[in-house]
């Protein structure tokens, strides 16, 4: 992330989003797309498994599966007040010790970042200016699943995005977010050896679980 790019990022994942986001997730559990992106990755096995999330924010997959089969977590995020929540929330559930919060940008810290059996964005590449660098490195860290939740590249997406980019725009706020091109997206994913396991939509989210193709 550009500094410009992620101070923007700051003020927008501002400490009351940050407070709200964890006071929805402690009343509701995940969001719809998040739980069906650990219902997919349990489905495709996460018994014994380590996990990278990057852009984990309060980190909802990381509690969810730590308390159902993996091992150790690492959470990557660059808003620091969305891991003093993640951090908050894991010591209340008594998992603290088996998860590792590094704040920055995951594409500047990935040469120190550990391989995971299972690497997941949820709704991360929406947020990055580079689909390109961010699905490359974080495919690399990526032993067995790699699970995405990100934007469909339709017109309503577009639309939507376009226009929360024009409050954006009018509150001077550098942030961005992308509605990049899912074909684009997918087709990286596959040339890195990876296939499909699990595809579902909603009209304007992409929820995807892959294997590496050895799965
Ligand atoms: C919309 S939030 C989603 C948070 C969480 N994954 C969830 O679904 O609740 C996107 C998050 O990704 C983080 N993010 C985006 N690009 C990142 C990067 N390159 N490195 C670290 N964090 C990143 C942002 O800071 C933001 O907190």
């Amino acid at each position: 992330m550009s500094s410009c790019h992620c101070q923007g990022a700051r003020s927008v994942f501002s400490d009351r989003l940050v407070a709200k986001d964890l006071r929805r997730y402690r009343r509701k559990g995940p969001r719809k797309t998040t739980r069906w992106l650990i219902e997919a990755l349990q489905a495709a096995g996460t018994r014994g498994a380590t996990l990278l999330d990057v852009g984990c924010g309060v980190g909802v997959i990381q509690h969810e599966l730590l308390d159902n089969g993996v091992v150790a977590a690492v959470g990557v995020e660059a808003v620091p007040a969305y891991l003093l929540a993640a951090r908050d929330e894991a010591t209340r559930r008594g998992h603290a010790a088996r998860v590792d919060f590094r704040q920055g940008d995951f594409i500047e810290l990935a040469g120190d970042i550990e391989s995971a059996d299972i690497v997941t964005l949820d709704r991360v590449i929406c947020c990055y200016p580079d689909w390109e660098a961010l699905v490359t490195l974080s495919l690399a860290k990526t032993r067995k699943l790699y699970g995405v939740v990100y934007p469909r590249s339709n017109w309503w997406s577009k639309f939507g995005l376009g226009l929360l980019n024009f409050l954006l725009w009018l509150r001077r706020n550098p942030f961005r977010v992308f509605a990049h091109p899912t074909a684009a997206v997918d087709a990286a994913i596959r040339d890195a050896g990876f296939r499909r396991l699990s595809y579902r939509t909603t009209p304007s989210w992409l929820v995807v679980v892959y294997g590496r193709a050895t799965v």
